[in-house]
């Protein structure tokens, strides 16, 4: 990579950063700066960036005095906690009993194989999608069960994963072209 390549990956990246840290100013000034509601803060800049980093995670720790491995402990302990970037459209697709016994792996293998994805790699490399597997949702009379975007999907087959993936792309591409 040239100098001036890597300059300006560093220019977007520190931008980047700086309007990250100011909305975590805002979630941390709608919670009154108060300790005590380290979660619902880490909760609120989970759902604005879609994961915690490293920065954040310090940022929220030294402004609230606390260590930066109590914020970190929290931030591992819950599942709901990510620490690493996820894409724009999160796809979950439901791998309980119910959903199992209804060939939810079916709906699996044909996002994996769109998307290029596998049980290592949950991203795609444009962080358009991440896929993730997750246990009963409680709607298990709709098995089989994909959440795309907080949307459920019921009785879902391959075909419709195709459907909703294509839509997102068009929409995606639409959205680019204006
Ligand atoms: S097992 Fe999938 S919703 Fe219950």
């Amino acid at each position: 990579m040239s100098e001036t390549l890597e300059k300006q990956g560093t220019v977007e990246k520190t931008k980047e950063m700086a309007g990250q840290l100011a909305v975590v100013n805002e979630i941390l000034e709608r919670n009154g700066n108060d300790p005590s509601r380290l979660i619902p803060i880490l909760q609120q800049a989970q759902e604005a960036f879609k994961y915690l980093s490293k920065e954040v995670i310090s940022y929220v720790a030294t402004s609230l005095g606390l260590p930066v491995t109590r914020v970190y402990g929290v931030a591992t302990f819950y599942a709901y906690f990510s620490l690493e970037p996820k894409g724009k459209h999160i796809i979950r697709i439901c791998d309980g009993t119910a959903c199992h016994v209804k060939k939810s792996h079916g709906l699996l293998e044909r996002i994996n194989e769109r998307l290029g994805l596998n049980s290592d790699k949950l991203t795609t490399d444009d962080m358009l999608f991440t896929l993730e597997q997750v246990c009963c949702l409680g709607a298990c009379g709709l098995a089989p069960v994909m959440v795309v975007d907080e949307v459920v999907h019921g009785r879902a087959t391959p075909d419709h994963v195709d459907e909703v993936i294509n839509k997102i792309l068009e929409d995606e591409k639409n959205a680019a072209a204006q």
